[in-house]
């Protein structure tokens, strides 16, 4: 996970600030899911920050680049299997919408992240306010990760229900491939269809080859947000 120095930057700082209200959430004795991406990595620090002080907690990680920031810090780790009900999980978005619906998988891990969230008690979310939009799909296409063997089958059908899919590739124009060995398809939907995120959800996730969608529309998140006049949360408290 690249480590994210907000010196300077607005937004930047605001997911900082953000990151360290939300892990004041988090108590003695929890079991956490450890999110991916800048919020969850400002986050990851300032769990770490409070060890010191005799905060005992253990966190699954949502990727192999969290997995690893985590270890650098010092953060203890667990897996599933020892703990398949989490206490709370704190992961960033790329995008949330006025029902706290969430777009996620910019970073590419949206099945483990969404795994995650469906196994905690509490999603808490991390986001500068750029994050904020009217309706999903307003700055980016949905992430859906899909099977390698069913990429262009899949492609097909998701033009077939409206969606204009495009391979997200890496450096060097070879496929991104996800922690899981699959591929990211980023989908454009033109029309109205984000406008009902759940039913969009099941259309996709209906294709087989498609493992996960980046719509995260039925958890009902704590939204931590950083403003440029402080940080806010939004949601269950
Ligand atoms: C990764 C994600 C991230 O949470 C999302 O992309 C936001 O990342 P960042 O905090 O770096 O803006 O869903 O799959």
């Amino acid at each position: 996970m690249a480590v994210e120095s907000s010196a300077g930057d607005p937004r930047a700082e605001q997911r900082r600030a953000a990151a360290e209200r939300a892990v004041e959430l988090v108590c003695d004795g929890m079991v956490l899911g450890f999110g991916t991406g800048r919020a969850a990595g400002h986050a990851l620090e300032a769990l770490a920050q409070r060890m010191p002080q005799g905060l005992r907690v253990q966190g699954v990680p949502s990727s192999s680049a969290t997995e690893a920031r985590a270890r650098a810090l010092g953060l203890p780790l667990t897996t599933l299997d020892e703990h398949p009900r989490l206490d709370l999980t704190i992961d960033g978005a790329d995008e949330v919408d006025p029902q706290r619906r969430l777009l996620k998988g910019g970073g590419g891990a949206l099945l483990r992240e969404k795994v995650l969230a469906a196994a905690s008690d509490r999603l808490v979310i991390v986001v500068e306010r750029a994050k904020l939009v009217p309706r999903l799909g307003t700055t980016r296409g949905v992430p859906v990760e899909v099977l390698p063997f069913a990429w262009a089958a899949c492609a097909r059908l998701i033009r077939r229900i409206g969606g204009t899919p495009v391979l997200r590739r890496g450096t060097g124009g070879t496929p991104s491939v996800t922690d899981n060995a699959n591929w990211v398809l980023d989908c454009e939907f033109p029309g109205t269809d984000l406008l009902d995120p759940a039913s969009l959800d099941a259309r996709l996730r209906a294709i087989p080859g498609i493992l996960e969608t980046g719509l995260f529309w039925s958890f009902d998140a704590t939204v931590v947000v950083g403003e440029p006049t402080g940080v806010r949360t939004w949601g269950p408290e």
